[in-house]
């Protein structure tokens, strides 16, 4: 197997834990290299579900190593938590198997505070971040201001970053946005605590990787979120604060583009999205519900209702654009089934004009109006599918027709939440 990207081709939720659980068997290092613990992969393994929102999901099988790269922003108690909790099941969490980069970006109490004070004071015009502190953690990065994992193990630097951030914090949370201030001793005071436990971590991920590449091994990235979620090509302002797309790859871990081999794309056979923002597809009726209910449509990380709609191929092409994507899984195609019949954006409209790709100018995609193509639904029950030719035709068919409006093949098809309920074409 190739070095393999994997990312969300969408707005996030597509069913990627599943996918680079699967893919994590055959690779021998997973690594994380953008985002925090905003994400939520779910991944079931003979029934039990296990949800980790900052930890490679890869750590499930044994004998693989784990890595955070630098790209991530690591909040310590969430992955202390996570850490306990996969302990407790009888997973190996040693450091042998996980590493974090000295240079991952740490989200501390204040970057939290700052994240739900700013979304309370939007008040109309909240982008519905998950409140987890990954903005305000992403912006101290750029700012020159941010406090790195490597710092847990030189306190008098870390305790001067503290409060040198904070200076300004404090200003803004109690004057402008009249949220309670943080003690600067307390927060360095936890971090040294919190310290004992991750400095033993801390693993130079870059040349892990070089090592692994040097022996042969097959690296797997692991994206977090969705294409559409890109801080720089997402639908702006309504993303997040990282780079998705699948070249952050090579940024966000310590390698070269060049180590970058198979980019997959995982593509839910419908459309979600969790927080505010342009989506033209979207079903605000019985037939969006039924998606919900049936897809089991809220947030792993929030428990927040997602948004629901059909298929946008507008949305792929750009994505199958912006990250070379290679291949696709079709995920959650189950989910379709009893639905009379099923449409696909093949284009928009906007201004009188037809539109192939997503217009680039801020707000038109609010205005767009999708163009739609429809194919026949299905009515049997395709989770106990094992491989392709078992799948009913109008299934066929309409993966068949996502090949052809996207460019891209259709490798891997999943019709339901277990390992077992996957096709590799
Ligand atoms: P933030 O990443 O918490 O700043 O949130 C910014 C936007 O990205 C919000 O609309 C969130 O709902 C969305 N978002 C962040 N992480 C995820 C994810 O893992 N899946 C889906 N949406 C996400």
């Amino acid at each position: 197997m190739a070095n393999t990207v994997i990312i969300g081709a969408q707005w996030g939720d597509e069913g990627k834990g599943k996918i680079v659980d699967m893919l994590s068997a055959e690779s021998d290092l997973i690594v994380r290299f953008q985002g925090g613990n905003n994400a939520g992969h779910t991944i079931k393994v003979d029934g039990r579900e296990t949800i980790l929102h900052l930890i490679p999901s890869g750590i499930l099988h044994e004998n693989k190593v784990c890595l955070i790269g630098n790209g991530v922003v690591l909040d310590p108690e969430v992955f202390l938590t996570e850490v306990d909790a996969l302990a407790a099941k009888g997973v190996d969490v040693s450091p042998a198997r996980l590493g974090i980069s000295p240079k991952t970006h740490l989200i501390l109490p204040y970057h939290k505070a700052m994240d739900q004070a700013r979304e309370a004071k939007r008040a109309g015009k909240k982008i519905g971040t998950t409140g987890r502190g990954i903005g305000p953690c992403y912006e101290d990065k750029v700012a020159r201001i941010g406090v790195r994992a490597g710092d847990l193990a030189q306190p008098d630097l870390l305790r001067e970053k503290v409060r040198h951030a904070l200076l300004e914090k404090n200003v803004l949370l109690r004057d402008l946005y009249h949220f309670p201030v943080l003690d600067a001793d307390e927060v360095v005071s936890t971090l040294l605590a919190q310290a004992e436990r991750l400095t033993p971590y801390l693993t130079d991920v870059s040349a892990a990787i070089q090592k692994a590449q040097n022996a042969g091994q097959d690296i797997l990235f692991e994206g977090a979120q969705g294409i559409h979620l890109d801080v720089d090509h997402g639908t702006y302002p309504y993303v997040t604060s990282s780079n998705t797309v699948a070249s952050s790859a090579a940024a966000g871990s310590g390698v070269g583009p060049r180590a970058l081999d198979r980019i997959l794309g995982i593509v839910k056979a419908y459309t979600t999205r969790v927080g505010s923002g342009p989506f033209p597809t979207e079903l605000e009726d019985d037939t969006g519900n039924y998606l919900r209910t049936q897809g089991h449509e809220f947030g792993a990380t929030t428990g927040r209702p997602r948004r629901c709609g059909w298929l946008d191929t507008v949305v792929l092409r750009e994505t199958v654009r912006l990250n070379s994507m290679t291949d696709m899984a079709l995920t959650k195609l189950d989910v379709l089934r009893g639905l009379p019949a099923l449409r696909i954006c093949v284009a928009y409209e906007l201004d009188g004009q037809r539109l192939e790709y997503m217009p680039q100018m801020e707000g038109a995609l609010g205005r767009v109006t999708p163009i739609y193509e429809e194919l026949p639904g299905f009515d049997e029950d395709i989770s106990d599918c094992t491989s392709y030719d078992q799948l009913p035709q109008p299934v066929r068919d309409y993966i068949t027709r996502i090949e052809e409006l996207s460019g891209v093949r259709v490798s891997i098809v999943s019709v339901g939440p277990d390992r077992k309920a996957t096709m590799v074409r």
